[in-house]
């Protein structure tokens, strides 16, 4: 177990055996998982592949929090890779009586479980499963698909394979990721992927009352101007304001919002004249983002999605060809 408690997600042969953050990978896993990708995607046809890796495995879908395309995507990619598929119906199920999420998760594990695939709105859920699966169902994987405003590692996977997809060579670029950084999960896994990945220049753009302390030691460029934030930009990175996490008001109005960090045309064209513009969504149009923008040429936001599915598989097939904890 001392390699597990140095890195919960690696084994004691330093596989990766649950995804819980970036922060922590080491870029070759980061490559990999990104190699992985693209063997199954045709990413010129937009095609994702049939490949039977996970036959007569069970995925558990646990959403204890709302999403659309987390979920979707991952239950398309175990579909993809010929695994059994269970959604959880958290709203009916015995966690609403109760139920604590570790008798939950014994339940499930008794129902032979193979990989648990993980929302939550408490940051830190996903490593509680996953210490608890390490040392009583050792051969489980535990898959974080955001926690709280701590991470979403799959997202910031498929934000650096849709970079890597635009743009070849993450040496080179300067992204800005604009909106409310200070309870942004996708954030903090996009800074990690992409400082990992070597891009020089990773910019964190808006109002003081939405940026965490800490930036500037993650490797990160503050900005507190839109203008000064997205001059030269190679890619944009939106991001919605999360009011279900705020406490108290931090901004004055979504409608002033907008005209302060809202990315229309003419502050798109302060950025390089191919830079992309992305979105993990949900977007909120006239918010952070005008729909001029979100549906122009230089949006990818719905490419994002689409590469999700072959990320998503990579990381389940990697996940689970690694070996058990014990
Ligand atoms: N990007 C993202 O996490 O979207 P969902 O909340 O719809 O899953």
């Amino acid at each position: 177990m001392s390699s597990h408690s140095a890195n919960p997600q690696l084994n004691s042969k330093g596989e990766l055996h649950h995804l819980l953050s970036i922060d922590g990978l080491p870029r070759g896993v980061i490559e990999r998982i990104l190699s992985t990708a693209d063997s199954f995607i045709n990413v010129a046809e937009r095609e994702v592949k049939n490949v039977p890796l996970l036959r007569g495995k069970s995925v558990f879908n646990l959403f204890f929090e709302n999403s659309t395309r987390t979920r979707t995507t991952f239950e398309i990619a175990a579909r993809r890779l010929s695994a059994d598929v269970f959604n959880l119906d958290i709203v009916r199920s015995s966690a609403a009586k109760g139920e604590s999420l570790l008798d939950t998760i014994n339940n499930l594990t008794a129902m032979q479980a193979d990989a648990f695939v993980v929302r939550h709105a408490t940051s830190g859920a996903p490593y509680l499963i996953a210490r608890h699966t390490s040392r009583h169902a050792p051969h489980i994987h535990v898959i974080n698909a955001g926690d709280g405003q701590h991470a979403h590692p799959t997202q910031g996977l498929l934000d650096a394979y849709t970079i890597r997809h635009y743009k070849k060579d993450f040496s080179n670029l300067t992204v800005a990721i604009v909106g409310d950084i200070l309870h942004s999960r996708v954030a903090r896994s996009d800074i990690h992927a992409l400082t990992t990945l070597g891009v020089p220049e990773v910019r964190a753009v808006g109002p003081l009352t939405l940026l965490p302390t800490g930036l500037e030691q993650m490797g990160v460029r503050v900005c507190t101007k839109l203008d000064d934030g997205v001059r030269g930009a190679d890619v944009i990175i939106m991001l919605r304001l999360q009011s279900e996490r705020m406490r108290g008001t931090l901004l004055p109005s979504a409608a002033e919002y907008f005209a302060n960090y809202g990315l229309t045309a003419k502050r798109l064209a302060l950025a390089k004249p191919d830079a992309i513009v992305m979105h993990p969504g949900p977007m909120n149009r006239g918010v952070e983002i005008d729909s001029h923008v979100a549906d122009g040429t230089a949006s990818v936001i719905l490419t994002q999605v689409t590469f999700g599915i072959a990320v998503r598989m990579a990381v389940l097939s990697i996940v689970s060809s690694s070996a058990s904890m014990q």
